[in-house]
């Protein structure tokens, strides 16, 4: 097995904000690159910015300052932001970073002495508007393809790379490596580029129309295209042609991440670059598909960018980059709306996997002297719901070689959900009520330790959340939180104390003003709903023993002392009693005179505020608001309720 794992991503440009598909892009290879670091290959993460070219230059210019300048100050946004998100990224690179900037010169200077580097006359249609070149078949009733206005013949000198002689080979590479480009339909895609004759790449820009780019060693009137200066950090930033060591340590990178939409610059530019540069190519190129807004393309245009920053303040890190990764299978586009997002958590994270951690908790803490118990005669099922864990770490294991995170997380959330069944088929509040200790030890144990393992199978997705999950289930944080720790199944659990903390994750209330976030959806999702756990539910004859009845208020009076508290007199059939209700707050004495209310007849008297209580009067809240319960019409007092 490959000991080593150098992980990519694009490297962005400096003058976007960040959205939601550079976050994910980012957050995969994070997630990918923590599981590599945590079974225990040496592993590398870059990421970085792409800061020269046209684009950029423009915006300085608009905002009045140096190029540089205006790189150094939006740069921030993508370091901020990955900080914010866990990111573990080993370096961060900048195109216009000294080093790189020197390694893409000496890189042309090679290719150039090589001959795979020459200067042609260029001659293409330009558009003044877009400030690019179209050839000829490009152009739409002679007219720009990209904004309809009209184009003027060019005919230009330009330094052009010898892409063109690599093409058969680049096609059988293609053909005999099946692991290359994944998913496998993308492979497709480049070969059927491939079909058409391959031209050189023109790799220069004179510098009258451009001059913020990596000046051409041989010709001081050119700068570098910005492409072919961006896929040389992938090299540069493990050291090559500085630090011979390091490169070979770390080249060829294992797999580099990029979106659907620069395939033919990562597959055909890149590959072609490294051919002539003499080096391997790397083993995986992983194109993802779009996130879409629903299920329209995002665009600054069309103002429905989702900005990663609102969500997590919102819903925090963890459940963010759970959501992406969750919801994105590979290759193939995903569509963020803030329903869907709501709907996942608080189905998987705070119903599913909140709800079990926190009935496993509280029955420990609860019938086990708050300690996770050593089980006894393991049952079938207690066996296969183990196995079944067995199984989302083998799922998760090859997901990390398709890079289908989405199949290994769904694995680990049916752990969840079959524990969350498990629990209610072996109601370990009955085991508890009728005294059999070891059935209930170990349905606890073996519930405690699905969740051990939920929490070490999560960990590079949420690793925050799923280091208080094993904190809460008492684990030692120095104990690896590991895959490969989970093939041993050596029991680390019984023994240890269990915490009681806040929930894990708390539900998303869909009433709460949505204004964080960048869509608001068409529709609401479903109210929430108050879930009563198992261990709390009453069986028919408990509920019998309450006696609800029908009371007439007869005279109501403060309670002296207690700005809460009314004293009232009631009838109750012909028996007259009196009851101290804490609704003074909500309802005069005088509106109380006359009403019908409910009351639970039976409850055994007390003395509130050195008031005798007879019973208790029923009401409703929500909020800041009360309501008496009464009847639906007249009904004399005293009748039973039920
Ligand atoms: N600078 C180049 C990459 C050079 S790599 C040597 C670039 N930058 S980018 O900022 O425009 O895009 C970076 C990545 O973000 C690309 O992989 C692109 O596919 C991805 N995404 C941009 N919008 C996206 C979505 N809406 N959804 C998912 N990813 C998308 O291209």
């Amino acid at each position: 097995m490959d000991k080593k794992f150098y992980v990519t991503t694009p490297i962005y440009y400096v003058n976007d904000k960040p959205h939601i598909g550079h976050a994910y892009t980012t957050i995969l290879a994070d997630v990918l690159a923590r599981f590599h670091r945590s079974a225990g290959d040496a592993t590398f993460f870059l990421t970085g910015t792409d800061e020269h070219g046209q684009k950029v230059q423009r915006a300085a210019e608009k905002n009045s300052l140096d190029c540089q300048q205006h790189c150094d100050e939006t740069v921030v946004r993508f370091q901020e932001l990955w900080k914010t998100l866990g990111i573990t990224n080993d370096r961060f690179i900048r195109t216009t970073d000294a080093f790189h900037k020197e390694v893409v010169s000496k890189v042309l200077q090679d290719l150039y002495d090589r001959d795979l580097i020459y200067k042609a006359e260029y001659t293409g249609w330009y558009c003044v508007g877009d400030e690019r070149f179209f050839t000829e078949k490009d152009l739409v009733d002679g007219k720009c393809p990209e904004c309809g206005r009209e184009v003027t013949e060019i005919v230009e000198s330009n330094y052009f790379f010898r892409m063109s002689k690599y093409q058969q080979w680049l096609i059988e590479y293609i053909e005999s490596h099946p692991d290359f480009i994944l998913p496998r339909f993308r492979a497709n895609e480049t070969l059927g580029f491939l079909r058409r004759p391959l031209e050189d790449l023109c790799i220069s820009r004179p510098k009258s129309r451009l001059a913020w780019g990596i000046e051409l060693p041989f010709d001081k009137d050119y700068v570098c295209y910005v492409w072919f200066d961006a896929l040389l950090n992938y090299a540069s930033g493990v050291g090559y042609l500085q630090n011979d060591e390091d490169f070979k340590k770390w080249w060829p990178a294992s797999c580099q991440l990029i979106g659907k939409d620069i395939l033919t610059t990562h597959t055909v530019y890149w590959t072609t670059m490294l051919k002539a540069m003499e080096l391997p190519l790397p083993k995986t190129i992983f194109a993802h598909g779009w996130w879409l807004t629903g299920k329209t393309k995002m665009s600054k245009s069309l103002g429905n960018v989702v900005n990663p920053m609102d969500m997590i303040e919102r819903c925090g890190v963890d459940a963010f980059r759970y959501f992406l990764l969750a919801e994105m299978s590979p290759g193939s586009d995903a569509s963020f709306t803030e329903e869907a997002f709501i709907n996942r958590y608080n189905s998987d994270l705070a119903n599913d996997l909140g709800n079990l951690a926190s009935r496993v908790l509280k029955m420990a803490l609860r019938s086990c002297n708050g300690t996770i118990p050593q089980p006894h005669t393991m049952l079938n099922e207690d066996k296969a719901l183990l196995a079944l864990a067995d199984k989302a770490l083998e799922t998760m294991e090859n997901s990390l070689n398709s890079m289908a995170l989405d199949a290994g997380i769904a694995a680990v959330m049916d752990v969840v959900r079959s524990g969350n069944k498990y629990f209610e088929a072996a109601a370990p509040w009955t085991l508890a009520k009728n005294g059999d200790t070891q059935r209930l030890e170990t349905v606890i144990y073996t519930a405690a330790e699905a969740m051990r393992r939920v929490a070490v199978l999560l960990d590079p997705v949420m690793p925050g959340k799923m280091k208080d999950l094993r904190d809460m289930l008492g684990m030692d944080p120095a104990l690896p939180a590991t895959l490969e720790s989970l093939h041993d199944h050596s029991n680390v659990l019984s023994g240890k104390a269990v915490q009681d903390r806040a929930g894990l994750f708390m539900r998303i209330q869909v009433e709460e003003p949505a204004a964080a976030c960048a869509k608001k959806p068409e529709k609401k999702a479903d109210k929430a709903v108050n879930t009563i756990a198992p261990e709390e539910l009453i069986d028919i004859a408990e509920f019998g023993k309450v006696q609800l009845k029908t009371a007439k208020v007869l005279a109501a009076e403060p309670v002296e002392g207690a700005d809460k508290l009314l004293k009232l007199q009631i009838a109750v059939g012909n028996e007259k009693r009196q009851l101290i209700a804490g609704v003074a707050k909500y309802y005069t004495p005088e509106a109380m005179v006359g009403k019908t209310i409910i009351i639970v007849a039976n409850l055994k008297p007390a003395v509130i505020r050195g008031v005798e209580s007879a019973g208790m009067l029923l009401a409703a809240k929500a909020g800041k608001k009360l309501q008496l319960l009464t009847v639906d019409g007249e009904i004399a007092s005293g009748a039973s309720i039920g």
